[in-house]
């Protein structure tokens, strides 16, 4: 098997963990990584792409043409992008543009997609993210039918702190803690990412994985 994985949000908590378990995965032949900035680690396994524009990939088709599963972990927490247009811009765009693009240069193609729980598929919810997080789900369902895995966690505990702390990271540390008592509530970074890599091998991927189902997906690598 030779498999081909393309991480985006990469430089983030859950992308960077992706790449690290990617790398480590013997059932991955090589990694790539589309990002706006360089990343901290390097690795034999691992190709770099920085770029400025994630809504045009044409310059890509290549590239993307050998990608076998696409693993998204792009975005953005609505406390750090407020503003309704830019943070559409980033959720939505950005990811539905990445999708087409890989999707027309190899109809093959898996897509793992990092959603979030509560993310409304109605389109209707009055808080941004909500509606938001359900159009992208929508949207990538009608792209890439049953290649796609939607993951809808909840509190995400980064395992290997980001390069960029968030204020709010002090406010949700404490409920690591509780990760045994209240798997439905909360992950961590490791788990999340071993979860979509093992669902992106599955003969029939999972059509939605919820956060209470992350561990025993993630315990299969
Ligand atoms: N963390 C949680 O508790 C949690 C819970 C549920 C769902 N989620 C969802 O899971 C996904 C990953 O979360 P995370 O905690 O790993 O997020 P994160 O640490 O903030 O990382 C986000 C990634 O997206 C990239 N990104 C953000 N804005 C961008 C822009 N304008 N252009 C290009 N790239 C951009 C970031 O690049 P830079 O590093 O360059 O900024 C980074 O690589 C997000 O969609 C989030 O909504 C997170």
């Amino acid at each position: 098997m030779s498999v081909r994985v393309l991480v985006m949000g990469a430089t983030g908590a859950v992308g960077a963990e992706l790449v690290r378990q990617c790398v480590k995965d013997e059932r991955i032949e090589s990694v790539v990584a589309l990002s706006r900035r360089p990343l901290k680690d390097s690795h034999s396994k691992l190709k770099v792409i920085v770029r400025e524009d994630f809504l045009n990939y044409s310059d890509l088709a290549e590239e993307l043409s050998e990608i076998d599963v696409c693993c998204c972990a792009l975005g953005v927490s609505q406390v750090q992008v407020p503003d309704p247009k830019q943070y559409t811009l980033i959720t939505l765009d950005y990811v539905v543009a990445a999708a087409k693009a890989l999707k027309s240069a190899n109809s093959d193609v898996r897509f793992c997609f990092v959603s979030g729980m509560g993310a409304d598929e109605s389109e209707k919810s009055s808080v941004l993210w909500r509606k938001v997080k359900g159009q992208a789900e929508n949207r990538l369902r009608e792209i890439f039918g049953n290649q796609l895995c939607i993951f809808r966690p909840a509190y995400i505990h980064p395992i290997h702190p980001r390069e960029k702390q968030m204020w709010h990271e002090y406010f949700w540390k404490p409920f690591f803690g509780l990760k045994r008592f209240m798997p439905q509530f909360v992950t961590d970074t490791v788990e999340v990412s071993k979860a979509m890599i093992n669902v992106s091998f599955a003969d029939e991927m999972p059509k939605m994985v919820h956060n209470a189902e992350l561990r025993t997906l993630a315990g299969k690598l």
